[in-house]
């Protein structure tokens, strides 16, 4: 195999932002999972090759376990979402061959240790697409479009996961008008665990964790905080028994630091969306949220303007908050608008009602719905599992399941 050349020249006059070295590319690449097999592609020995001109053009050579497999379609566009947002890239070349049998027992082999070793790290399925909600500043309605984007989600007949990550400052129960208490349970290790409050939403259903939902009354309640407060949003990735779910949606704190850099060590393939104000000046603290995700290698995944403009009851348009913040966030991450909400009495009625506005009708309703769909069917689409015919994770589940505890292993391959 050659060796990989990492390239750190300078940029030209016509591109004067230098092209990311290819072991920032590599390093980027790690949050692309092969979703059959559960583990990022540089770690199966996928990455055969990354080239960087000094230009900017990116050549990236991949070898898949088969190269008629449909999941190409859904690496291919991570892979390029990913490196095409590294500023200093002009453009992405992929390269595609077939892992040779050897790499693929290896692949498989690293696949199957991987799922034993990581098994209890996130409990939240390789096939689920996971959008972390975020911005440098509070109270720009980050949690208002987590719990509106899951309820449109649901609305499509999704299985959508909300996880608060606002430990202290959370609102998402009371957002949703969940009453109910988190139920725990004994895993077979005997580990604790956590059964997400559940809840249908038209053909959909949304899984819900947050403190706010932590038994308040029994004496269990003392232990389940004393366990949780330290490293809550651990727990809450490896101790929740999160079901098959398409997306799971995480309303972050305000802020950047721990929270965003402790999702990207536990899972590093989530995606970030940033919302801001139209406020240049919101724009501009919502652009360290972006900045973090760079340095975390998320990708983001897009920008939503929130509070866009206001119109009253006689029909004049009022941009309250100025204009322009998600167009000047989107050009600088170099992600797409997902969508501008409006401001509207509504959106903040339903948080205090717990019955989100994107469950009626109205202008933010309608946004809230766009923006879902552009998720499903652009931005972040969900992993598609039916249409692979190669179904190695679960040859390899089945292999696990069959050899480490039996003294009969004729039947593991
Ligand atoms: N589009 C909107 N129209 C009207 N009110 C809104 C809109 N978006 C959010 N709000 C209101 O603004 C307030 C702040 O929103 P929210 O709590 O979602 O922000 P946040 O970014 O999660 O805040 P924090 O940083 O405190 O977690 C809430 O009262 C909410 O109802
Ligand atoms: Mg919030």
């Amino acid at each position: 195999m050659n060796p990989v050349r990492i390239s750190s020249v300078s940029g030209s006059l016509a591109n004067p932002v230098p092209p990311p070295s290819a072991q920032e590319i590599q390093g980027l690449l790690r949050g692309v999972i092969d979703p059959e097999l559960g583990s990022d592609i540089v770690d199966l020995g996928m990455v055969k090759r990354v080239d960087v001109s000094p230009e900017g053009d990116v050549t990236v050579s991949i070898a898949l376990t088969t190269t008629g497999c449909p999941l190409r379609a859904q690496i291919q566009k991570d892979i390029r979402a990913r490196v095409g947002s590294l500023p200093g890239v002009r453009s992405t070349h992929l390269n595609w061959t077939e892992l040779s049998s050897e790499e693929k027992s290896a692949a498989m082999a690293r696949a199957r240790w991987n799922a034993r070793e990581n098994a209890p790290a996130t409990m939240v399925p390789p096939t689920t697409k996971v959008l972390a909600i975020g911005s440098g500043k509070g109270g720009v309605g980050k949690s208002s479009i987590t719990v509106n984007l899951a309820v449109a989600l649901a609305l499509r007949g999704l299985r959508v996961g909300v996880m608060d990550a606002d430990i202290w400052g959370f609102s998402v129960p009371r957002m949703l008008g969940l009453e109910g208490r988190l139920r725990g349970t004994m895993a077979d290790d005997q580990r604790k665990q956590i059964i997400p409050l559940r809840t249908s939403i038209g053909d959909g259903e949304l899984e819900v964790v947050s403190m706010g939902l932590l038994v308040e009354d029994e004496e269990s309640a003392l232990m389940w905080r004393g366990l949780m407060l330290n490293r809550a949003v651990q727990h809450f990735l490896e101790d929740v028994q999160w079901g098959d779910l398409a997306y799971l949606l995480i309303d972050l704190p305000p802020g950047t630091g721990d929270v965003q850099m402790g999702l990207a060590r536990l899972l590093p393939r989530s995606d970030m969306i940033v919302v801001t104000t139209p406020a240049l000046a919101a724009q501009k603290v919502a652009a360290r949220a972006v900045n973090m995700a760079r340095k975390c290698y998320l990708r983001v995944a897009g920008i939503i303007e929130n509070m866009s403009e206001f119109t009253c009851e006689h029909g004049t348009t009022y941009r309250l908050f100025g204009a322009g913040g998600g167009e000047a966030l989107a050009r600088a991450a170099g992600a797409p608008l997902l969508g501008q909400v409006p401001l509207e009495p509504a959106v903040a009625s339903g948080a205090d009602d717990g019955r989100p506005v994107a469950l009626g009708e109205g202008v933010a309703a309608e946004a809230f719905r766009a923006i879902a769909e552009r998720i499903v069917t652009d931005a972040a689409p969900p992993v598609d599992m039916a249409s692979c015919s190669a179904r190695l994770l679960d040859a390899a589940i089945a292999a696990l399941d069959a050899a480490p505890t039996g003294v009969d292993t004729s039947t593991a391959t």
